[in-house]
Parts: C-alpha cells; structure tokens; sequence
C-alpha cells in the first residue's frame, strides 16, 4: 500500500473546514461550517428551515460553489479534484427529479451509464438495486404511475447504483406515511451496514433517533451542536413519561417536590421529573393519594427538546429556564 492509500484510509467520509456561502443576493447561508463524518458513520443533519442544510449538501455534492472553506470527501478535495470527490457521492436530492415517462429500469440503468458503469454490469446492478427497494414488480411500469413512497424509493435505488462510498439525503422521507418509512429506514440501515457512509437531513426527529449514531445540528448558517447522538440526548436532564392510572384521577393532584404534574385527561398523568431523580418517590406519593398507576411510557421527544433548547428563542435558558453555559462546540 502506498502512503497515499494509507492517507485516505484513515480520512474521514467526510471532511468540512470553515466553510462559507454567501449567494448572489448576499444571504449568507454558511457562516463558517465545520465538521466531520466517520467512515461507516450514519449521521444526522438537522436543524429549522432555511438553516443551511440544503447549501451545505449541495456544495458537497457540488451543486452549488462555496464561497470560502475546504470539503474533502474521503480525503480527495472537492475543488482540486472534484470530479473524483463526485464519483465517491451518491446523491438523493429533496426534489423527485427523474422522468417520470421512463420506467424504473431504464432510469437506473440509464444514470449508471452516464456515470460510466458498463451496461451489463448496470442491468444487474439495478435488477438489485430495485429488488432492495421493492420495487422489482414495478421495473417496467411508466415511473409516473408509481406511488410517492414508491417514488422516494427509486431515488435512493437509482443513487446506489454507482456504488457510493457516501450517500447523502436530503429529507428523504418528507411526506411519506409512517409505515413507509420505516420501511424506508431499514433498507437505509442496510445500505449502512453493508459499508456506505450515509448523512441525511431530516424534519422527523425520531427519524435521526433512529437511524444515527451522530448527528450537527445547525441553525442560521452555524453548528451549534455536534457529537454522539446518545451523548447530546444525555445532554437533557429532564425526562418526560405518561402515566396511564386505574380509575378516575382526584380533583386535586399531589405536589412532588421537583417535578412536574399535570393531568392531561381524567385517567392520563404528564410527568416531567430530572433525570437523577428517584421514580419510587413519585410512585410512593401518588399510591399515597389513592392514585394507581396502571402503565407509563417515555415520552421520545427528547431530541426535539434538546433542538428547541439550542435553537430556539431561549437557546441560553436550559430546560427549565435555568442559565445553562454557552453550548460546547463538541460533546464527547
Ligand atoms: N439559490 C439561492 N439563492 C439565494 N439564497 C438562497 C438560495 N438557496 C438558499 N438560499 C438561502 O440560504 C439560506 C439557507 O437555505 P437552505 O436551503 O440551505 O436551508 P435548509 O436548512 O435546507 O432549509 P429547509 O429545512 O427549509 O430545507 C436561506 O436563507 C435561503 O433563503
Ligand atoms: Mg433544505
């Protein structure tokens, strides 16, 4: 091996150092990005509308110039050599952007071609790219009689069909029903598993929850958070559960010091307590006051308090108004 080989190995998915767009129109959409993704890793970029998020995925997948900064992709720099730093790229954009007059198959094999990759070899890749995304039944039906799930799915088939080391999507199940998209996000882990380097932003909170290891979240052309997906949901120190109680609940509900109470129906209990504190104590009392509790569950917003506590109005107020120091840069 020689030492350049041994260089790229080591280089992550994803490199992005000070990067900064200023469009025409003098919107500055990226004040200076940086980060970094794992090879292997699954990573998660969120943050509100018109954060940056689409700017940053099309400069990396070099749709869009960047004014200033450096984007390596697997150690090959998108500027000094961007057409090799493209070939490592698949790319799902938000928009549903092929012919809807062509039938899957030909779609795929067609991309595949212009990317380069021999018919013979393009045809058995897309008989398993579209076997993968359920939709080998459909290979030879007019695209357009497809359903959106079924839409979205071409989309990531006709990505992988040149073999990418990085595939990066941008909200790849806005609008699709839940069932679909859980079917959308196993075959994502699959394509995971197998080796490829996957980033996606998404609106759907579980979604990055699910799938991620890692995750950026960025508002207003900056990070504002970066690490482990478990590390930044530690970060919360408030837990949320619902309680579901035997019977009719009391007019009157108990105080427990510290937490939060609050009846959302006569036999539902919202619960929010710190994370250190001791459930027993919660459950003493409220058996105390002839309030039995038949079932409880976590309530999973969790990351969509943690992205409203560092991006909202109050990002210096922690979860229960508290000053909370400045965000850090990075969680461990
Ligand atoms: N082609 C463009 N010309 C001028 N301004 C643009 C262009 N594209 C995006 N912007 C602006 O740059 C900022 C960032 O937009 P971007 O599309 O990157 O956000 P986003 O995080 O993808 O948002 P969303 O979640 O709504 O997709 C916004 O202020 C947007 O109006
Ligand atoms: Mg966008």
């Amino acid at each position: 091996m020689t030492q350049n080989q041994a260089v790229s190995t080591a280089a992550p998915a994803l490199s992005v150092r000070d990067l900064r767009k200023t469009y025409d129109n003098r919107v500055e959409a990226l004040k200076g990005v940086s980060l970094d993704v794992a090879p292997g890793d699954f990573f998660a970029l969120l943050g509100p509308n018109g954060a940056g998020k689409s700017t940053l995925i099309g400069i990396v997948s070099s749709l869009v110039n960047l004014s200033a900064g450096s984007v390596s992709i697997f150690g090959t720099d998108l500027v000094a050599d961007r057409s090799a730093a493209m070939r490592l790229i698949g790319l799902v954009p938000q928009e549903l952007n092929f012919n809807m007059f062509e039938k899957p198959l030909d779609i795929l094999t067609n991309y595949a071609g212009f990317y380069g990759v021999p018919r013979a070899e393009a045809v058995l890749r897309a008989e398993e790219e579209l076997k993968r995304a359920q939709l080998w039944d459909k290979a030879q039906m007019m695209s357009r009689t497809l359903s959106g799930g079924m839409k979205r799915r071409l989309m990531i088939a006709r990505a992988m069909m040149t073999r990418p080391r990085l595939l990066i999507l941008d909200e790849p199940t806005a609008g699709v029903d839940i069932e679909i998209r859980r079917g959308m996000w196993k075959t994502l882990k699959e394509i995971n598993a197998a080796g490829t380097t996957i980033i996606l932003t998404t609106h759907y909170l579980e979604e990055a929850e699910s799938l991620c290891r890692n995750l950026a979240i960025i508002d207003r052309g900056r990070i504002v958070q970066q690490g482990p997906m478990k590390a930044l949901l530690a970060m919360l120190d408030i837990e949320g559960f619902v309680l579901d109680i035997d019977g009719t609940l009391p007019a009157t509900l108990p105080r427990i010091e510290g937490t939060t109470l609050v009846a959302s129906d006569d036999h539902t209990l919202d619960l929010e307590m710190p994370r250190a504190m001791d459930l027993n104590r919660v459950f003493a009392t409220l058996g105390d006051a002839g309030i039995r509790v038949r079932s409880m569950r976590t309530k999973s917003n969790r990351l969509e308090e943690l992205f409203v506590r560092l991006t909202g109005e109050n990002a210096d107020k922690g979860p229960l108004g508290n000053d909370v120091p400045a965000a850090p840069e990075q969680v461990a």
